[in-house]
């Protein structure tokens, strides 16, 4: 996810540039840049880093022009560096471009392109784009681009300059947002509102496969086949602040609500031919697996949590022996780590500094190691020998939820591709799991669409002093993390327990005013948790229960019901979390809390 700008009019563009990137800088950050047409060329600064960085190569190398594009990435293909920073040119500079999103097919077009005498700079997928447009210029900018789209396959916005048009910007986009706000004089484009909103409130927003022609004097779109079509300009009634959360009131909540689109995307990347599960970057073979003794996956929080489901998941599909380690403590408990032991360290943020000491102690005693990880060129995707990215994007808000679902899900299939390689999943396993996996961003809009239902009972939890959430198998990994989110949010005390461990001392604790949590989505211990359930209830504590929709069972035991759609029980705790994490969400709101950023919490956290 990175974020796109552009300007057309009679102010200096690099104002409005680097303004609109900050405003965007949310979407990405690891590195940033401008291109204008100045002094009859089109000039390019761009560097590694926050936009601050930039904006200091601007100071002492300032570009003045009229018209120009700008960037914040956030990296996909080829790690954060200036030279991978965009805009991108082709051998002249005279086709410049942005580029939001992925170019699946640009290796083929790059090594035609390396044929025909084009040299290349960076590692992008996206500076194929500028060369093809070079490769392709008719001297008509907008055939020029039609042709350059007809060429790419993949998802994108793109944003396009052309030297010998010094007074034009074409940009389209694919599953990719772009909005053009238009201005008096001067029109501006954007991947999102709060770039241009202290600008304009009128805007288009384009179509998938829409082209917009934007000059300073007007902007024309047209249709994939170049016929003009007629766009409805939009008023945007946010705030600038509200814009920039895309409508929502927190961080947290669109996040949550950016679910379906993280989980889509991070599990078509490792689907390949025939269905099967790929992960390129591992480039294993059976004897590599079989050479493995053990597993041991450490990591913090939320991390931690998703490590304790993928021990179900590993030992299950891939038959090998897991063990879970929260990462501030494996390295002084002188682990039994082997050469012939998979370190595999989870961190969305990649700079956690007690998971980066864990997976350099698992390195030093000799294990092959693999990081999960959201960031791109993060200190932990360095450190590990491979790497596995989840495609969440950024997650502003404290609070863990894409990365944590999106985790669940690479670790699955990293079971089942494991599985896979050793012969100890059928094909019809593996096409079972694949299936379900494709249709769960459906099945996460329809519990998000029961958000109103969730925020109504977190009405129950505001004034408790302690929760209880319960599960047993899986679901207790994930009422941990339940309990987790709504500590943190809600600043209420809240402890997770395995559904049977409850008459062992806590349900001591368990009185009216306590409500309880249960998540109630694994089959084969089903009827052992109706029956903690009823432990529960006979204290005359309150039960949320949560379960799939066509169980009739649960609601005879609990006072309210959550219902997720049915899944199979790997896939469940994907779906269950989802309604804790509201919960959490509203709780958190409801007590007035600032749930974008708790009290004494950090996003990245990087003291030990
Ligand atoms: C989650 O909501 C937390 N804020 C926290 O537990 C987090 O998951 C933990 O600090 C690990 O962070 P990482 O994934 O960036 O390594």
């Amino acid at each position: 996810m990175c974020g796109i700008v552009g300007y057309v009019g009679e102010k200096e563009a690099s104002d409005f540039l680097i303004e609109g990137l900050r405003r965007l800088e949310y979407r990405g950050y690891d590195s940033a840049g401008i291109a204008v047409y100045d002094q009859g060329k089109i000039q390019i600064e761009k560097k590694m880093g926050r936009l601050a960085n930039l904006e200091k190569v601007l100071e002492t190398h300032p570009l003045h022009g009229k018209i120009g594009i700008g960037h914040t990435r956030w990296a996909t293909h080829g790690g954060p560096s200036d030279v991978n920073a965009h805009p991108h040119g082709d051998c002249h500079n005279h086709f410049v471009v942005v580029h939001n999103g992925i170019i699946e097919n640009y290796m083929e077009i790059k090594k035609e392109l390396l044929e025909k005498g084009h040299i290349f700079k960076s590692e992008t997928d996206t500076e194929v784009v500028a060369h093809l447009a070079e490769e392709l210029d008719d001297g008509d900018f907008l055939s020029t681009v039609r042709k350059v789209i007809a060429r790419i396959t993949g998802s994108y916005t793109l944003v396009f300059m052309d030297a010998a048009q010094p007074d034009t910007i074409i940009c389209t986009k694919k599953d990719n947002p772009l909005i053009i706000g238009l201005g008096q004089g001067e029109n501006f484009i954007a991947s999102d509102i709060p770039a241009v909103i202290s600008h304009t409130r009128r805007i288009y927003i384009l179509n998938d496969g829409e082209m917009a022609v934007v000059r300073k004097t007007g902007v024309s779109v047209y249709d994939g086949e170049g016929l003009p079509v007629s766009k409805k300009i939009h008023e945007v009634t946010w705030s600038a602040e509200a814009a920039e959360k895309g409508g929502y009131p927190h961080f947290m909540l669109k996040e949550i609500y950016e679910q379906p689109k993280a989980v889509r995307d991070t599990v078509n990347i490792h689907i390949g031919q025939d269905s099967q599960i790929v992960f390129d970057t591992l480039n294993w073979n059976k004897s590599d697996l079989m050479g493995m003794d053990n597993i041991l996956i450490t990591a913090c929080g939320t991390a931690y949590h998703a490590g304790l489901v993928a021990k179900h998941y590993i030992e299950q599909f891939a038959r090998i022996p897991v063990e879970v380690d929260i990462a501030s403590e494996y390295r002084y408990r002188r682990p039994l780590t082997t050469e012939r032991t998979l370190a595999v360290v989870i961190s969305q943020s990649g700079e956690t500094i007690d998971t980066l000491a864990a997976l350099k102690e698992a390195r030093r005693l000799g294990a092959r190691s693999i990081a999960v990880t959201n960031s791109i060129g993060s200190s932990i995707a360095r450190e590990a020998d491979r790497v596995i990215y989840t495609l969440a994007g950024p997650e502003i808000a404290v609070a863990s939820t894409k990365a944590y679902t999106t985790q669940l899900v690479a670790l699955l299939m990293l079971a089942l591709y494991m599985g896979q390689l050793k012969g100890t999943v059928t094909n019809e396993q593996v096409q079972d799991v694949v299936k379900a996996l494709q249709t769960l961003p459906e099945k996460i809009e329809k519990i998000l669409e029961n958000s109103q239902y969730i925020a109504g009972l977190a009405d129950h939890l505001t004034k408790v002093k302690d929760v209880f959430y319960i599960g047993r198998s899986i679901d207790y990994a994930i009422a941990m993390e339940g309990a987790l989110k709504l500590k943190e949010i809600s600043y209420i005390h809240a402890e997770a327990y395995a559904g049977g461990e409850l008459k062992h001392g806590t349900l001591a604790l368990i009185v009216p005013e306590t409500p309880v949590i249960a998540v109630a989505t694994q089959d084969d211990v089903k009827s052992k948790m109706y029956s903690n359930i009823q432990e529960v209830r006979a204290r005359n504590a309150e039960v949320i229960g949560i379960g799939f929709d066509d169980d009739r069972e649960l609601e005879k035991y609990v006072t309210e019901t959550i219902r997720i759609p049915r899944v199979s029980g790997f896939i469940a705790p994907i779906l269950s979390v989802i309604p804790m994490q509201l919960l959490a969400y509203y709780t958190g709101v409801k007590r007035g809390n600032d749930v974008d950023k708790p009290r004494n919490l950090a996003k990245s956290v990087t003291v030990e």
